[in-house]
């Protein structure tokens, strides 16, 4: 352990963070850099220039959250929020931590939005309302439902709706597996589900595992149920003509994903690389 600073000079601490974390963590400089800047509610580069010290209370709460990042806490639960799509996303334990690859399912769902006047876009199991907050920020003439059966996650995208001033977007908890639309008022339907097999649940980082919700991360099957699910429902949702967009995981997920809509009310289908080179993005057509 490095001693601790005696004095609140932010240089000081920002050194004793990236020491501490680096027993733990490659990207010590960066976290300690990026917690700090949580903390100060400040730029990374402006903490190079600030004249102010911490107060004590800050010094504390510094060594609390270094102390719960080494314990594996993701830094974004610790600080209370992320970045997507260049917008901010509060977080809790209710929600997921967006993740990058998930922006791509949001260019992916404005490029093909782009066909309709006034877009209707639901998005099943919106979480922190990442994806449903930031389709409806780049479209302004898109009506947007974000759906979970999470309230405690709700809770957080009605918060994120408001931090970000966006109005065409709203919020419905419901369970997606059990809940049938009067008529196929959709143009586009969003969605990532869980998706991680039971079995592979044991072998996920523990930053994962032990952080992030249960409900958000696995269908407690194959990682499957979702997506045969709406391979069946998606006429009730989404009109002749509209949209399934979906992320899908990695390994064999995205082919057996895609298999789950190898049935003829489904044509254009195609897998969509992330910017790894990884098939991430299963987009298809409803007739
Ligand atoms: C993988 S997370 C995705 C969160 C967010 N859309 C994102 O991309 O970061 C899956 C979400 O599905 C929700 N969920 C799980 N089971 C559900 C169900 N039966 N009906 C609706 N939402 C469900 C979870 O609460 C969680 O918020």
């Amino acid at each position: 352990m490095s001693a601790i600073p005696q004095d609140g000079q932010i240089n000081n601490w920002l050194k004793w963070s990236a020491a501490e974390l680096s027993l733990t963590l490659e990207e010590n400089t960066r976290e300690a850099e990026w917690l700090l800047s949580s903390l100060l509610n400040c730029s990374k580069s402006e903490l190079y220039f600030q004249e102010n010290e911490l107060s004590p209370t800050q010094c504390e709460l510094l060594q609390d959250w270094i102390r719960r990042r080494i314990n594996g806490e993701p830094a974004q639960y610790i600080a209370g929020w992320t970045e997507f799509y260049g917008h901010r996303f509060n977080l809790n334990s209710s929600v997921l931590t967006p993740r990058p690859e998930t922006e791509r399912l949001v260019d992916v769902a404005i490029h093909s939005l782009q066909e309709f006047d006034k877009p209707n876009v639901v998005d099943i199991g919106t979480g922190s309302g990442c994806i449903a907050i930031s389709v409806a920020a780049e479209i302004s003439s898109a009506s947007v439902l974000g759906l979970d059966i999470s309230g405690g996650a709700l809770a957080i995208a009605e918060e994120n709706a408001a931090l970000n001033k966006i109005t065409n977007v709203q919020f419905l908890q419901t369970d997606f597996l059990q809940f049938t639309p009067v008529e196929p008022v959709y143009d586009c339907l969003l969605m990532n589900p869980p998706y991680i097999p039971i079995n592979e649940m044991d072998i996920l980082m523990t930053e994962v595992r032990d952080y992030e919700p249960e409900l958000a991360l696995t269908d407690h099957k194959d990682g499957l149920t979702f997506y045969r699910h709406l391979s069946n429902m998606a006429k009730k949702w989404v009109h002749s003509g509209g949209w399934l967009i979906m992320e899908v995981g990695l390994g064999e997920h995205p082919q057996n994903v895609s298999a789950c809509f190898d049935i003829n009310q489904f044509t254009n289908k195609e897998l969509i690389a992330d910017f790894n080179g990884d098939d991430r993005i299963l987009k298809v057509n409803v007739i």
